[in-house]
């Protein structure tokens, strides 16, 4: 059978064309406006198509692509060609071969997957999808249907929330730990004290005692740090210049770590927008990342910290409802040893430390702070070639845009 499966017809029509579907920007060129008119629903489905915000992919009963919508071409990565339609979709997909081995299923499985999920593993994105097969009015099935939509952003976001709740409980825990540790280190600092003061005589056991008073001091400090870690953080909402804040970071993160011979270049684009956030723990933030920086440099490299004005597109089932919302991205890039990718994932867990001085709680901070300003915070590093960790926060604080 010569028919086409790519023309849904209402009608019933059975015209036989041969052509196939083309992608949106071919269909603007179409030839003549008096045929056009004759078969309007023809290109009405048709836009219909090339319009989805869905990813879809049909072939016929040969394996030949028949259709692939725009955003079927920008989930994959690919750039959109005419000459793709009527090949092999095996071929024209030979990039996606997660997607050509659940095509191959369409003739051959008793069920279709519906909503099932597949990682483009080189792209990093999680596809959501649904197969089904075109029949004709007999009921013989004359090619297949793909249809998919990025759920990359859905999978970032309860990555996000299940990261919130180990933190929650984590932090639940490690507070009362910390609570219940409290006591009885005040108590030894105490006591030592006091028998410090009955032997006044013995030079041994005033230089053990004082070991002992320094030791449950230092035992403290941690418990006090991790008690900071896990209270809830609390904004102090002021209109804030980032300048400022990038500025003052530096001086406090050379106070916090040994910058030797680094070199900072600091780059704030003109007229950025002033942000609702609290300084103090912006502060916080920058010198964490910086003070990083330097301890990853070991005195020698370069650092530059660049902030420019930004937007973010929200969910892109609302693109063109919603506005994007205006942010500032700052950026801390350093020259030094970088990341490997199994570290990248752990830096941001509360005690994941790759130093023999290094609590692991920096970055779990940072990453806190940055959440309470509803921004967001992600690195981007390979071993050897140095380390960007990038914040976005919006310029008006949450509960201002979402009034
Ligand atoms: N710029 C960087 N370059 C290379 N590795 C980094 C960089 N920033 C962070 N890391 C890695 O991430 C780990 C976690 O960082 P984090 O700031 O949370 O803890 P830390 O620096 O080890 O200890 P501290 O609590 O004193 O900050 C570090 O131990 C290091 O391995
Ligand atoms: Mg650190």
């Amino acid at each position: 059978m010569a028919q086409t499966p790519q023309r849904p017809d209402p009608r019933g029509s059975r015209r036989k064309t041969g052509s196939s579907v083309r992608p949106a920007s071919a269909g603007r060129h179409e030839a003549t406006t008096s045929r056009a008119a004759s078969v309007p629903d023809d290109r009405f489905f048709r836009h219909i198509v090339s319009s989805m915000r869905n990813g879809v992919i049909a072939f016929r009963r040969d394996g030949t692509l028949a259709l692939m919508n725009a955003e079927a071409y920008r989930i994959f990565g690919l750039t959109p060609s005419a000459a793709d339609l009527g090949r092999a979709f095996a071929e024209g997909l030979r990039e996606r071969p997660e997607i050509v081995r659940i095509l191959s299923g369409a003739f051959e499985l008793s069920h279709l997957p519906n909503r099932a999920e597949v990682r483009l593993k080189d792209l990093d994105r999680v596809i959501g999808y649904t197969l089904s097969q075109v029949k004709d009015d007999d009921g013989t099935p004359i090619g297949a249907v793909l249809f998919f939509k990025d759920l990359t952003q859905v999978e970032q976001l309860e990555e996000r929330e299940r990261l919130r709740d180990r933190l929650a409980s984590l932090g639940e825990m490690a507070a009362g730990i910390a609570h219940e540790l409290k006591n009885p280190l005040a108590g030894i600092e105490v006591m030592a004290g006091l028998l410090r003061r009955q032997v006044p005589d013995s030079k041994d056991a005033q230089s053990l005692l004082a070991d002992i008073i320094s030791e449950a001091k230092l035992a403290n400090a941690i418990v006090v740090e991790m008690l900071e870690f896990v209270r809830p953080v609390r904004l102090q909402v002021e209109r804030t210049d980032v300048a400022d804040v990038v500025q003052q970071s530096v001086t406090m993160a050379e106070s916090k770590a040994r910058r030797g011979d680094v070199t900072v270049a600091v780059h704030v684009e003109p007229g950025l927008p002033m942000i609702e956030a609290d300084h103090h723990q912006l502060l916080q933030v920058f010198t964490n990342l910086l003070a990083n920086a330097f301890e990853a440099l070991e005195g020698r490299g370069h650092i530059s910290i660049a902030a420019l004005a930004s937007t973010i597109e929200g969910d892109p089932a609302f693109a063109g409802i919603l506005p994007p919302t205006p942010t500032v991205v700052i950026e801390v890039t350093d020259d030094g040893p970088g990341l490997p990718a199994d570290v990248t994932d752990k830096i941001f867990n509360p005690f994941f430390t790759t130093k023999p001085q290094g609590s692991g709680l920096g970055l779990a901070i940072v990453r806190k702070i940055v959440d309470a300003h509803d921004g967001r915070i992600d690195v981007s590093s390979l071993s050897g070639s140095g380390a960007r960790f990038r914040v976005t926060l919006p310029v008006t604080s949450a509960s201002g845009w979402f009034k």
